[in-house]
């Protein structure tokens, strides 16, 4: 049975959580309520009790012998619905002032937005960036409806209808744990090749795709390692993670992993050059130009394949043209499962608009979506490999 937590916010349309618990527990899903202050001038802490039939959190300090936002660390999903405009901004500034934002705060589990709000505070550009800021770093939003609003007039802003709520956080409910007992080997960022102790030669992949591909491998059930090479600091990865820098440590790390594993995905940018010979002190401006000799590095990819023919193994490709053909390409040459070509506006974005082509020359075109989601889908295609 699913345990669920539903927040709750002082919405004029608090009163349709009633009956998205109603619609949860007819299904057997355990719902816990939890309350806002201002919630509480809409629906009483009584009414979301007696439905959930379960205790209700409507205030963060009620003496527990656990805090409520530890204890409730192990909720398989976290909706808030109604979702006001206030709540859904807070949590994008990572406030943590009372019980639901706490709660939000110190969560596991996926969390679900389905925001209801006046079609003017939908359309607040404050509103919107923190929407795709939330949705960038894997939070869920259900896209609230355009129709009649509390004071009639006619806009978007409306919460879609209960079954609508409770369908959507099945589905990830049901996905929550479709990659257990895989073993999946990651890997992310691009690689740093030395040309002399302070200068050196890499490119601008960001690592935000890798890291989203192992946070959904791992929130899926799936035992993740990443091998992440240079990203930015504010990226985490809550699994295994093994830190590199070079194209020949990425190497080293994949090959003394991949036997254990039954997926590999090499979504890192490895330098396919490195100096021949990087110098041990810092090279000197001497002379109108300078010329590096390059020699290529190890081919990963092909390497692994050489080593393992059964492993399902993932790569990417990026280019500036003929995007597909170079992918079907690279998938033939290197003996890849599937291929993720990606556009080359991609690095350092949170959106992407992904093309993946199977062995058999299957596409699949995926709109534009935050890399959360694009790694949510590229992990369907993933499930029962
Ligand atoms: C009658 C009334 C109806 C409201 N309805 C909404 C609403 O539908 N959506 C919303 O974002 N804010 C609405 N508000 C404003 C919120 O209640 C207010 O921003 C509050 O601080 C939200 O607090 P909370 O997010 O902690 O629950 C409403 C306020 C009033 C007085």
């Amino acid at each position: 049975m699913h345990k669920i937590l539903i927040g709750i916010t002082g919405s004029i349309s608090a009163y349709k959580a009633l009956e998205v618990i109603r619609v949860f527990k007819k299904k057997g899903t355990d719902c816990t309520g939890c309350l806002t202050k201002d919630a509480q001038h809409f629906v009483t802490p009584l009414s979301v009790t007696t439905l959930s039939n379960n205790e209700v959190i409507a205030d963060l300090f009620t003496p527990r012998k656990t805090p409520i936002h530890i204890d409730l660390q192990d909720v398989d999903l976290i909706l808030v619905v109604p979702a006001t405009y206030n709540i859904i901004n807070k949590v994008s500034c990572g406030i943590a002032d009372d019980a639901l934002t706490t709660i939000i705060s110190a969560r596991k589990a996926p969390c679900v937005f389905a925001p209801s709000m006046n079609k003017e505070m939908w359309k607040n550009p404050i509103l919107q960036e923190n929407i795709k800021k939330l949705k960038s770093i894997g939070y869920y939003f259900i896209e609230p409806e355009k129709g009649a609003l509390a004071n009639l007039e006619i806009g978007k802003g409306r919460l879609p209808l209960p079954e609508k709520i409770v369908g959507f956080c099945e589905k990830i409910l049901v996905s929550s744990k479709d990659l257990a007992g895989k073993r999946v080997l990651i890997t992310a960022g691009r690689t740093e090749e030395d040309i002399d102790p302070v200068r050196y030669i890499s490119n601008r992949s960001s690592g935000k795709m890798g890291y989203a591909l192992a946070e959904a491998a791992q929130t899926r059930g799936a035992e993740a390692t990443l091998i992440s090479g240079i990203v930015s600091d504010t990226l985490t990865f809550s699994g295994n993670l093994i830190r590199v820098k070079t194209a020949k440590e990425m190497k080293n790390e994949v090959l003394k992993r991949v036997k254990n594993v039954d997926i590999l995905i090499m979504s890192a940018a490895v330098a396919d050059y490195t100096p021949l010979s990087p110098s041990i002190s810092k090279v000197k401006k001497v002379g109108q130009g300078f010329s590096l000799a390059l020699r290529q590095t190890d081919d990963i990819l092909k390497a692994v394949r050489q080593k393992e023919k059964k492993l399902f193994i993932v790569g990417f490709a990026l280019d500036t043209e003929n995007l597909i053909e170079n992918a079907k390409k690279k998938l033939k040459d290197k003996k890849l499962d599937l291929i993720i070509a990606n556009d080359i506006s991609t690095p350092g974005a949170d959106e992407c608009k992904l093309i993946l082509i199977d062995k058999k020359g299957n596409i699949e075109k995926f709109p534009l979506v935050s890399k959360h989601e694009a790694a949510e889908r590229v992990m369907n295609r993933l499930v029962g490999v």
